[in-house]
């Protein structure tokens, strides 16, 4: 999952590639590079490591040119150096940078290589630069060199290439990555998406599957794969902010942390109608007709999914399965027993998912998307999208989206019991009412950073640490370990409580950390007694739970307490603590907390 990025005919090509490409760095930060095509040649700056590295390169020698392209990496073939750095350039006449896998690219390196081509990395992209190279000695033009190379290439794209032979025009494609051109005065820009392009122009045109472009200064001329013209809407994207800084916090992630209340309120209003009703903007009819939901999702959405289920199952008493998105996508399911398929995504770009959303709609399933990022490729392929509010999310860690998520999905499985009748417009309005102060509570729970600070030092020196929670506790057990795991390096595994004993329970020895997760629920006692059995074993138990929770759990010296909270949201206020806990160990152990190792922020290729 890379950012691409291009310009033609804008002067400044140099340092306006590499702004968009700071707008895209959370696709991916192992190298980056641009190139540029000045005098009838091309010229490479590529650097390992973040943009800051490329920036610096760039400020020693300046690329000039007002045609060029630039990528920003997350390494899928091939390690991290700057061979492997896109762009690839192909006997200086050819350059490419690419987003996606080309699955065949190993036949086709064999067949190009015995061709007497000489490949200069270990990539799967490299391919792509060979290939025009060949297509245009063979004397194809860029429509029909492009059409015979989408022909023979398998897998995920989305590409730009830049050719000595076409100096005025960049060549682009896309299947299942997100590509966007950008219509400006003066020049045309193409991105992975239009936030890359939002400084230069609004004016958009998303590519469908199997499309390429011809991109020049004033002109975009669509085809699709056959190479048949194609016409595409042209959209007007909403104004995004500018580079989204950090406001004052040392990360994004802190910041973001502390946006909840605004996240969480947001996201309500956008769930509720004119007349004050928590609707979901659903019709209810489209409510009544729904008899059985497929949730679909990745990572921390996934989790999300998981704590929706006990609220739809509660409220509206409809059946509800929570898929692995990269498991379902490549099962058999029977999906006859289902209505609905739910696709949750921040991005709204995660390939796992949007192929999942795409094989539950091939399934005779109605869609609905349930999304942060307006425009994105999996909101315009729902039938229907549920909006959440949080706003840009730039720490890789999601920590308002999350939250964001929860709120519209408990809104939405009020709407749902309200519209099945399983629940009275009392009810409904009492739960509505407890959302409406859960940015009141959240705000106060965002003052735990000194409490939890000398809870995270310690933590901070173990190598593992298990996660417990009992009910809808138990997928925020799941989230909170993913937090740690993804932030600090340390090994963490949720659990739910119940099932310890069956197996899990063997991990623990003497000062192993445990972070308990507990509301004054129904199950509070089983919960607690699972937790005696763990501290019985030597557990160091960290307990998350509510003022009132902590007399039922008098065998813990560690705890931290957020303000007493109706059980049905106790999963959305008790993500505050556990999130804090996560960053505030990364600080400790001096990780890059926004931009965590490994890791990027929209997972695009499967
Ligand atoms: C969460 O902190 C991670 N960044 C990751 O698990 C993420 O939730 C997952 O990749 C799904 O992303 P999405 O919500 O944008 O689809």
């Amino acid at each position: 999952m890379c950012g691409i990025v291009g310009a033609v005919g804008h002067d400044q090509c140099g340092a306006v590639l590499l702004d968009a490409l700071k707008r895209l760095e959370y696709r991916g930060y192992d190298s980056s590079g641009i190139v540029t095509l000045h005098g009838g040649k091309i010229d490479l700056r590529r650097a390992v490591g973040k943009l800051v590295h490329l920036e610096a390169t760039l400020a020693a020698r300046r690329l000039d040119g007002n045609v060029g392209i630039g990528h920003t990496r997350w390494a899928t073939h091939g390690g991290v150096s700057e061979d492997n750095a896109h762009p690839h350039v192909a006997a200086n006449r050819v350059s490419i940078v690419h987003n996606g896998i080309i699955e065949n690219h190993r036949t086709i390196r064999k067949r190009l290589e015995l061709a007497g081509y000489e490949f200069a990395s270990d990539t799967d992209s490299e391919v792509l630069a060979h290939l025009f190279l060949e297509a245009f000695d063979a004397g194809l033009d860029a429509v029909r060199a492009t059409k015979s190379i989408l022909a023979e290439i398998e897998g995920a794209y989305a590409f730009a290439i830049l050719a000595t032979d076409y100096p005025n025009q960049l060549i682009v494609a896309r299947n299942a990555s997100p590509l966007a051109v950008g219509i400006g005065d003066e020049a045309c820009y193409i991105g992975s998406d239009a936030l890359a392009l939002a400084h230069l122009t609004r004016k958009v045109i998303y590519l469908k599957d199997d499309d390429f472009a011809l991109v020049s200064a004033d002109n975009v001329a669509i085809y699709q794969s056959d190479g048949s013209p194609a016409n595409r809407e042209t959209v007007i994207v909403a104004a995004s902010p500018g580079i989204v800084d950090k406001g004052g916090y040392r990360h994004f992630m802190e910041k973001e942390i502390h946006e909840q209340p605004d996240a969480i309120a947001h996201s309500l209003a956008a769930m509720t109608d004119n007349k004050g009703q928590l609707t979901a903007t659903m019709q209810v009819d489209d409510l009544r007709a729904i008899t059985g939901i497929v949730m679909l999702a990745a990572g921390t959405s996934h989790y999300a999914t998981q704590v929706a289920r006990y609220w739809i199952e509660t409220l509206a008493k409809v059946p509800v399965v929570c898929e692995v998105a990269s498991e379902y996508r490549y099962r058999n399911p029977v999906a006859s027993a289902f209505s609905t398929a739910v696709a949750i995504s921040q991005s709204g770009e995660s390939l796992d998912t949007l192929m999942a959303l795409r094989h539950a709609s091939s399934c005779g399933l109605h869609t609905i998307g349930l999304i942060n990022v307006p425009g994105s490729t999996i909101a315009r392929e729902s039938d229907f999208v549920l909006p959440t509010r949080a706003g840009p999310e730039i720490g890789v860690a999601s920590t308002k989206a999350f939250t964001a998520q929860l709120t519209v999905l408990l809104s939405f499985a009020v709407a749902l019991g309200k519209a099945k009748g399983t629940i009275d417009t009392e009810r409904a309005a009492q739960i509505h009412s407890q959302i409406q102060s859960l940015p009141g509570l959240v705000g106060r729970a965002l003052s735990l950073f000194d409490t939890i600070r000398p809870i995270a030092h310690s933590l901070s020196q173990a190598r593992s640490a298990l996660y417990l929670g009992r009910g809808t506790l138990y997928p925020l057990a799941l989230e909170g370990a993913l937090k740690l795991k993804e932030l600090s390096y340390i090994h963490a595994e949720g659990f739910a409580s119940g099932e310890m004993k069956h197996g899990p329970i063997a991990l623990i020895e003497e000062g192993l950390p445990i972070v308990a997760l507990l509301a004054a629920d129904e199950i509070m006692a089983k919960a607690s007694n699972n937790l005696r059995e763990a501290a019985a074993r030597g557990g160091q138990i960290i307990l998350i739970t509510e003022e009132r929770g902590v007399n039922e759990v008098d065998f813990v010296n560690t705890v931290i307490t957020v303000p007493n909270v109706d059980p049905l949201l106790a999963p959305i206020l008790l993500a505050v603590p556990a999130q804090i806990l996560a960053y505030l160990t990364a600080v400790e152990k001096g990780t890059d907390v926004d931009q965590p190792r490994n890791l990027a922020k929209s997972v695009t290729v499967e």
